[in-house]
């Protein structure tokens, strides 16, 4: 668990994560170790019917960084991956900083806007922002968003392949893995053809601040007003499931950030916790 501790400013999940990281079908969990001392991490999670892996959790402790231990754990998960899983054809991965000219089949820009309140302070912010809905007349719209009820709504709609690739959605093949992270969805539910689709995480430990709760959310879709609405319909729903510290982030399409970031700002409970960054979504050979 130390590799964790100066990573992420506190709010890594892997601490939560590694644990059923050891039992989830499909995930390899690769360590270096120098000597006795565990040094770097990689996990890989096998996905799209075996053609992809998603590789997370990559890890270096502080001492041994900048010695290119990362690159050596990553060709050797490149290796094996290959060796136990012949069918990978793609490796997905996210990074926060440029990766320079590497080959890429194609990589999206995704905006990350991360908020820190405690609980109480969240009651008063989704009303401050329900508020804002109001006002600017976006509460009520055509579109209500609606919750996704159970596992055969959200399989028609992922295996609608025309609507996964318009929100660049995970495709269906992939509903068991999503079922098992317990994500609460919701659509837009105005009939036709949903132009918004988002899920929350449940709030999980992370080791911030001596022990706070972090939980993520997921915007797919580009409209500005359907964006604020599912933010603050997530936020409502989960407020009763925090307590103490809380860090939520936001994860959306780059067009959004502004509009969103300005949407959250001016109370004086929930804050933006650290400047808006950007993560390169990548998918390249493994
Ligand atoms: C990012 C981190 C793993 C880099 O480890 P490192 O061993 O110090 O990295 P180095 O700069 O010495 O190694 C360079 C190699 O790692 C690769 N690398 C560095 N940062 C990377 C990143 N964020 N993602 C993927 N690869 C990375 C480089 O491309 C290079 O590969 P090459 O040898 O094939 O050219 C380490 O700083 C760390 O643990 N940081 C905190 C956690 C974190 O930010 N993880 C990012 C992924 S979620």
């Amino acid at each position: 668990m130390a590799i964790s501790q100066d990573i992420y400013g506190g709010n890594d999940y892997l601490p939560h994560r590694y644990h059923s990281w050891m039992t989830e079908p499909g995930r390899v969990v690769i360590i270096a170790r120098r000597g006795r001392k565990l040094v770097a991490l990689e996990s890989g999670l096998v996905v799209d019917g075996g053609e992809t892996v998603i590789v997370e959790g990559l890890r270096a402790c502080p001492k041994e960084r900048g010695c290119c231990l990362a690159g050596v754990i990553q060709r050797f998960v490149d290796g094996y991956i290959k060796k136990v899983y012949p069918n990978v054809k793609t490796k997905r991965l996210t990074r926060g900083d440029d990766p320079g000219p590497e080959k890429l089949h194609k990589f999206t820009l995704l905006a990350v806007l991360s908020l820190r309140g405690d609980s109480e302070g969240f009651n008063s912010f989704v009303s401050g922002l329900k508020e804002k809905l109001v006002v600017s007349d976006e509460s009520n719209s055509s579109r209500p968003l609606v919750p996704v009820k159970d596992l055969d709504a959200l399989k028609a709609f992922l295996f609608d392949s025309d609507l996964s690739s318009r929100l660049q959605l995970p495709g269906g093949s992939n509903l068991d893995i999503l079922a098992r992270r317990n994500l609460t969805w919701f659509v837009d539910g105005s009939g036709g053809k949903p132009l918004f689709m988002s899920f929350h995480t449940p709030p999980y430990p992370i080791p911030y601040n001596g022990g706070s709760l972090r939980f993520n959310i997921d915007l797919y879709g580009t409209e500005t007003s359907l964006a604020k609405k599912a933010l603050s319909t997530h936020l409502n729903s989960v407020k009763s499931e925090i307590q103490g510290l809380v860090l939520v982030y936001i994860y959306m399409h780059q067009t959004l950030s502004k509009d969103l970031k300005r949407f959250c700002e001016g109370h004086d409970t929930v804050k933006q916790f650290q400047n808006f960054w950007e993560q390169l979504f990548l998918e390249k050979e493994p």
